[in-house]
């Protein structure tokens, strides 16, 4: 008789209002205002001209291509959607958010020390502010940047997928064109932190974010949290920011939307045929449901395609579930070594500086390594 697979289980949940006893619900803050959208992301690189290379090949549209400063757009109505200066390092510097016309900019240069930027800094113009994280990490918080004339894309292919049930593709064929998977616009971003509670009251403050979905160790602490925009009624992408608790602060990855499963297909061939380096996927998520492809960009920073998400009005109920790292996919291959915090020199050090800076508990690093060690798909 074949053996039970007891890891092939289906992802267990609760809602908020049935939370098992053993189990913190994750403190919402106040908010201060409220994000709309992720309008753009800020980096810095060395060297332009492979970043630029990376994001066409990548699917973006560059629009500015200057000595010192790179943008790049989606077929969609957003001005800008990366924006690369040229300095000494190579590093994420941090997002921008557009928030709603009713947000008051001023309460944050009241509140949280923020500093007023000029209409020039930010694609599309308008007004904003910027301001740091707990951790330093520069914010933006923009609004009236002008909408971009979206650019064209074609048609998605799923309105004629044939199924056994549903067959309107009679007398034609599938044939999409081998060419960049069109990024039509900016969808996520996660960043690691070992602060965990500060780093997610400060984002739910300052930005009015929901959680859809959390995660909590064994001891029932949140240590993960999938946010999205509060738009209402009008339903918005399951998570706009992830935070996730781990041992450094560090950007993990950033999710571009693309119009098709075919598209993720066809763009997967161009990355590998310019031999840049893959990182996971195709496959599907669980928590936020969307077929994805990670690829790193010449400096080793990943992003991602996707398609197909899930999307929730603003009163979906925050589910719970327990941190593993089998929750990450439904099916496809299996998660990366390099997706998992390695256990090198490196991480020891920085281990150790966190203890002795007490930042960090043994009992914590204990429960967060436990949850990542346990095999998600022990066949694979
Ligand atoms: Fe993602």
């Amino acid at each position: 008789m074949a053996k039970p697979l007891t890891a092939l289980r289906e992802p267990e949940s609760q809602p908020e209002s049935r939370l098992p006893a053993h189990v913190q619900r994750l403190q919402r803050p106040q908010p201060l205002g409220r994000a709309v959208e992720l309008a753009f992301l800020r980096w810095e690189k060395r060297q332009l001209a492979s970043t630029e290379q990376f994001w066409r090949d990548f699917g973006m549209h560059v629009v500015e291509s200057g000595r010192e400063r790179l943008l790049a757009r989606g077929t969609g109505n957003a001005p800008g959607i990366a924006m690369a200066t040229r300095g000494r390092e190579d590093r994420f510097i941090g997002p921008a958010f557009g928030m709603s016309d009713d947000t008051d900019l001023q309460v944050y240069l009241k509140t949280l020390d923020a500093k007023q930027l000029s209409p020039e800094q930010i694609p599309g113009g308008g007004r904003g502010v910027e301001l740091l994280d707990p951790v330093g990490r520069a914010v933006w918080l923009v609004q009236g940047q002008a909408r971009a004339e979206p650019l064209p894309n074609r048609s998605p292919v799923t309105a004629l997928s044939n199924s056994a049930v549903h067959a309107p593709r009679v007398n034609r064929t599938v044939r999409t064109p081998i060419e960049p998977a069109k990024v039509i616009r900016l969808g996520h971003l996660v960043l690691q932190t070992v602060d965990f509670a500060a780093m997610t009251a400060w984002y739910l403050r300052v930005l009015g974010l929901i959680p859809s979905d959390v995660q909590y160790l064994a001891d029932g602490s949140p240590n993960l949290v999938f946010c999205r925009l509060d738009l209402g009624d009008t339903p918005a992408d399951h998570h706009t920011l992830v935070i996730v608790g781990a041992i450094e602060e560090r950007y993990e990855h950033s999710a571009y939307e693309v119009i098709d499963l075919d598209a993720l297909g066809q763009g997967y061939q161009v990355l590998r045929a310019h031999g840049y380096r893959h990182v996971w996927g195709i496959g599907r998520h669980v928590l936020g449901s969307q077929l994805f492809d990670y690829w790193r960009d010449p400096n080793g920073f990943e992003l991602e395609h996707y398609t197909d998400g899930d999307l929730f009005t603003a009163d979906a109920e925050t589910t719970y579930s327990p941190f593993d790292m089998g929750s990450l996919w439904a099916w496809g291959d299996d998660l990366p070594a390099s997706m998992k915090p390695q256990m090198n020199l490196r991480a020891l050090l920085r281990i150790a500086r966190l203890l002795q800076a007490k930042r960090i508990t043994v009992q914590r690093l204990k429960l967060i390594s436990a949850a990542l060690k346990a095999p998600a798909r022990p066949w694979l």
